[in-house]
């Protein structure tokens, strides 16, 4: 199989046991899926987008990290800031504004 270029992580907040009941979820990442993995094909990322459990920074929520740059983001609450995201994702940068990672 060919390696996608990047893997975008969502967080849904899963648990060990359980259902999704955490601050991602509740915030609404789950809704942010769809739109990244078509505006990431509009743009022509090479890319594969998928769920999560807890990443253990749940104040910072909703979270998303790229792999395999390790770009963690928080407050990841809508289209306007996933554009953002990947805007920097196309020159393979990190968007600061919403960095949460040192
Ligand atoms: S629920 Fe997303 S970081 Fe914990």
């Amino acid at each position: 199989m060919k390696k996608p270029q990047y893997l975008i992580l969502v967080c849904n907040s899963y648990r060990v046991a359980g259902d999704a009941q955490g601050a991602c979820n509740k915030k609404g990442a789950t809704s942010l899926l769809q739109y990244i993995a078509e505006e990431a094909s509009d743009r022509g990322l090479d890319v594969v987008v998928t769920t999560t459990a807890c990443l253990n920074v749940c104040s910072q929520g909703p979270v998303v990290v790229v792999q395999p740059n390790n770009f963690w983001y928080g407050g990841v609450t809508g289209e306007d800031v996933i554009d953002e995201i990947l805007d920097a994702l196309e020159n393979d940068e990190c968007c600061e504004k919403y960095s949460i990672a040192d």
